[in-house]
């Protein structure tokens, strides 16, 4: 665990989706000795069932349209700067952000794959590896750089994959994963560079 000295880092989670990975994060920046405090989200999805997440735990959360990329990140930068944001995690977001907004917040963005990074990029993950009757799956949370799912790995946790599994118990053994993996990985980013 990591001891504060100082105060907790302002933090962005962005989402498109569910919101689970959203909702471990804020559970455990609850706690007091995380180094982190969520205090503001951001979907391209107004309806993105994770921003019941927002309102439980009233934390600011903006919709922003993602049909045109180059200004959702001009709105974005604007409500990271309005709220001191110095961490970014992608938790199921699902765009891709330019390499000038990667620049502007390097190493300060943080995402979650489910799947042993490099392998298994992109979408689909789940299906592809068990078409491949792989042994082993799991979870990665990696900083993002300009190449899809392809940054400096920071914690990367494995299952194994049973006999009879399908895409849909291998979604849920991995997702469980991911839920204890992203907190873990935010106090080893915060530890390193802050
Ligand atoms: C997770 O499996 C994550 O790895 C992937 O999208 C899913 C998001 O789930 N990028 P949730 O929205 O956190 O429930």
């Amino acid at each position: 665990m990591v001891k504060l000295i100082g105060k907790k880092i302002n933090t962005a989670i962005f989402i498109s989706g569910s919101g689970t990975n959203l909702n471990s994060i804020i559970k455990s920046s609850l706690k007091k000795n995380f180094p982190i405090k969520v205090v503001l989200i951001i979907t391209n999805n107004q309806n993105a069932k994770g921003l019941r997440y927002a309102k439980k735990y009233k934390i600011k959360n903006k919709f922003i349209n993602s049909k045109n990329m180059a200004q959702f990140e001009k709105k974005c930068l604007k409500e990271l700067e309005n709220s001191n944001i110095k961490l970014v995690c992608l938790a199921g977001f699902m765009k891709i952000l330019s390499k000038k907004f990667i620049k502007l917040f390097k190493n300060k963005i943080l995402n979650i794959h489910p799947s042993l990074l490099p392998k298994y990029k992109g979408l689909n993950t789940h299906k592809r590896v068990l078409k491949n009757n792989e042994k082993f799956s799991g979870c990665t949370v990696h900083y993002v750089n300009n190449k899809l799912d392809s940054g400096k790995v920071i914690l990367q946790k494995k299952i194994l994959i049973k006999k009879n599994e399908t895409e849909l118990s291998l979604k849920k053994k991995v997702l469980k994963l991911e839920h204890l993996t992203f907190p873990k990985a935010i106090e080893i980013v915060i530890r390193a560079n802050y």
